[in-house]
């Protein structure tokens, strides 16, 4: 009887193949879908988000390997100068979310639905997840809230879009919510668990937990069968994601606790403005090398 060495037994052979399904640091090179999100819950894989606005931004994170990209309306502040993501409209979510679709071609791209195109009723909700979905190019949309989003989230899911949701600290109630940590206290641990298993009820494939006690977020990823995504929520999320510049570092000011900050590009962009603008006062640039004649 031929004896299978230890590389070749059926369980490393599984294991291998697992890896190599990884949605970070996997072989595979087709685009990710919200099949794949579920496979790697199902296997116990933790998984990493960034947001992305542009294209050119996006194609470093695909090539980086980032499975999945948030074309969030934190955008809003991040991005367009707004103070929050409120005044975000759908015309400017279909333009970034385009440019981040064109500038990948690995990543799940999750549109999210702005503030105003989806309270209205689960109608709302679909015509402007279409429009993401088909002007843009999207693989999903993302839209907060969950027992009170239910019947939106309900409909775009049985019309063929899949669903993020998103609980906890919801920016775009910030004029009701506040910047607050959320689901402190029995009463409110009690309600976001009901939100996130009514999502999961609805069909959302995920479930964005931001800025949540990471106890209470460990007890939500157990509960239930699709992966939480944790901003501020804890280590035990089955994903994290972070607003890419603010984990860059490019956006200025005091950041909250749960953002690591990985690169300082503020400084980087700064130093680098300043050494141009010397090069050219100082007449050092151009050079002959960058002349022609
Ligand atoms: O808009 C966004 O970037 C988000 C993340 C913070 C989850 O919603």
């Amino acid at each position: 009887m031929t004896q299978l060495s230890a590389a070749q037994s059926p369980a490393s052979t599984e294991r291998r193949t697992d890896s190599s399904k990884a949605l970070y640091g996997g072989k595979g090179t087709r685009r990710i879908t919200v099949r794949d999100i579920t496979a790697a819950k199902e296997r116990g894989e933790k998984w990493p988000m960034l947001t992305a606005y542009d294209a050119m931004t996006a194609s470093v994170f695909d090539e980086a390997g980032i499975p999945v990209m948030l074309v969030g309306d934190s955008a809003g502040n991040c991005h367009l100068g707004y103070e929050t993501t409120v005044p975000v409209t759908l015309d400017e979510m279909t333009m970034m979310a385009s440019a981040v679709v064109r500038g990948t071609s690995r990543a799940l791209i999750v549109g999210d639905l702005p503030f105003g195109s989806y309270q209205e009723g689960p109608v709302q909700a679909l015509r402007s997840a279409t429009r993401l979905v088909k002007e843009a190019g999207v693989g999903a949309v993302k839209l907060e809230g969950g027992e009170r989003s239910l019947a939106q989230t309900e409909l775009v899911v049985r019309s063929g879009i899949p669903v993020m949701s998103h609980l906890g600290l919801t920016p775009q109630s910030v004029n009701t919510m506040g910047y607050r940590v959320q689901g402190r206290g029995e009463e409110a641990a009690h309600q976001l668990l009901r939100d996130a298993k009514s999502a999961e009820a609805a069909g959302a494939f995920a479930v964005v937990l931001e800025l949540v006690p990471a106890e209470l977020a460990a007890e939500v990823t157990r509960s239930l069968n699709i992966p939480t995504v944790g901003i501020g929520a804890g280590v035990d999320c089955d994903a994290q994601v972070l607003v890419w510049t603010d984990m860059m570092g490019l956006t200025g000011g005091r950041m909250p606790r749960f953002v690591k900050q990985y690169a300082d590009l503020r400084g980087v962009m700064g130093d680098a403005a300043k050494a141009f603008a010397e090069d050219v006062v100082g007449a050092a640039f151009p050079a002959p090398e960058h002349s022609v004649h």
